[in-house]
């Protein structure tokens, strides 16, 4: 199928000039009708928003739906999120509103975080893929909330990437996985938030993480006062089953074997001394994800020769001091892994608390759990 490209990069609504219809917004209406053409008469179009780039489709058209798990490759067990533009779009999707799930869209939405409610009738089963409950998230990102409003419709959107493959943080890598399997990609700029939405199950009688993102359990807790986790998420334990039915694959894998060094910082950059050595030696590609604190200490302790050979790739993750510059590149830093061909990836993983919890969770997957404590 030939696939409509609609390049919008940089074409956001100033948000003082909403209501006032000025240019920009004009043009950026404009640009995004067609994407809700396609939307409305039950096609498929990807679009960025500011966690990662989501796949959408009409979430009350099963045909729609069926196109969706079709394109990615995706497992029918495992439910979608629907996005959504205004909270009277909620109103219709679910049975109840919850004091905690109150509170937590006045703080949280638009932005980063998907909630779960009871569903209500008007969702078709497909996109809950059977279960009596549904994952719905108001986005941040300006393109998707015009996108979604124009479409009138809740869209259904799981990350646009092929199933099994690191989440898109840029158009480029949407292209690279669905080009010519959906009707429409639309191309904005680089994710902000670079990792997938919290995932937050408001049914019980306290909060609890699914999935974590950028909106922390440390948040939740200030909001609703109590916060759990999810115990299969954390644990090493491989006989519990993760409530989100996603959690259970092996994710964001690039080609190379991935592994995680966490612990003390002299001993990991003497362990990344002695393996970029192996790598030159054994005449393979190493890739390195190494925050700049690493990478001072490295660079003395070898030579220019060996840091610019071409057996290593060094991708940096800005400073240990900034996990949220290490989410927002980490996706797109282990998909560029494949791109340089790296047979092993070192990784220098974070603490698991704030968003270093949902770096942590992703870094895991990658590394199917080689997390090595030095
Ligand atoms: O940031 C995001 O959430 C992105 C953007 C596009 O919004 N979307 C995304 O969707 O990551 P997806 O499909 O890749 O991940 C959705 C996760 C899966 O782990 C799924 O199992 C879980 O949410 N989920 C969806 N509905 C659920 C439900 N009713 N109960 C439990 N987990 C659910
Ligand atoms: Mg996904």
């Amino acid at each position: 199928m030939e696939t409509l490209k609609i390049d919008i990069t940089n074409k956001t609504i100033d948000d003082e000039t909403v209501g006032a219809c000025s240019n920009d917004s004009l043009e950026l209406i404009g640009a995004l009708t067609p994407a809700a053409e396609i939307l409305k008469s039950g096609g498929t179009v990807a679009f960025p928003t500011e966690t990662v780039y989501g796949l959408g489709a009409n979430a009350l058209d099963q045909k729609a739906i069926q196109k969706i798990y079709e394109a990615k490759g995706r497992p029918s067990d495992n439910p979608l999120i629907i996005h959504i533009a205004s909270i009277e779009m909620l109103e219709d999707l679910v049975e109840a509103i919850s004091s905690h799930a109150q509170k937590l869209i006045d703080a949280f939405w638009p932005g980063p975080l998907t909630l779960i409610f009871k569903k209500s009738t008007l969702v078709p089963d497909v996109v809950t893929a059977g279960l009596d409950s549904v994952a719905v998230r108001m986005p941040s990102n300006e393109i998707a909330k015009t996108l979604i409003a124009l479409s009138e419709l809740p869209i259904a959107a799981p990350s646009a990437n092929l199933s099994g493959k690191p989440s898109p943080t840029t158009g480029a890598h949407v292209v690279a996985d669905l080009d010519g399997r959906v009707d429409a990609i639309v191309l904005g700029d680089q994710t902000e938030v670079g990792l997938e939405s919290t995932v937050l199950d408001t049914t019980g009688d306290v909060p609890m993480i699914l999935r974590p993102g950028a909106i922390t359990k440390e948040m939740v807790i200030e909001i609703c006062g109590a916060c759990d986790v999810d115990q299969a998420i954390s644990s090493k334990d491989s006989n519990l089953v993760p409530k989100a039915p996603g959690m259970k694959y092996r994710h964001y894998a690039p080609e190379a074997e991935v592994e995680v060094l966490l612990g003390d910082n002299i001993g990991i950059v003497k362990r990344i001394e002695a393996e970029i050595k192996e790598a030159v030696a054994g005449d393979y590609k190493l890739g390195l994800l190494l925050f700049e604190e690493d990478l001072l200490v490295l660079k003395n302790l070898l030579s220019h020769d060996i840091l610019s050979h071409d057996h290593i790739v060094i991708f940096s993750q800005g400073s240990a001091k900034t996990p949220e510059v290490f989410a927002n590149r980490l996706f797109r830093d282990l998909r560029s892994s494949d791109a340089f061909s790296c047979k092993r990836v070192l990784v220098h993983g974070v603490e698991d608390n704030g968003i270093g919890s949902a770096i942590m969770n992703r870094l895991n997957k990658a590394a199917n759990g080689l997390v090595t404590r030095i």
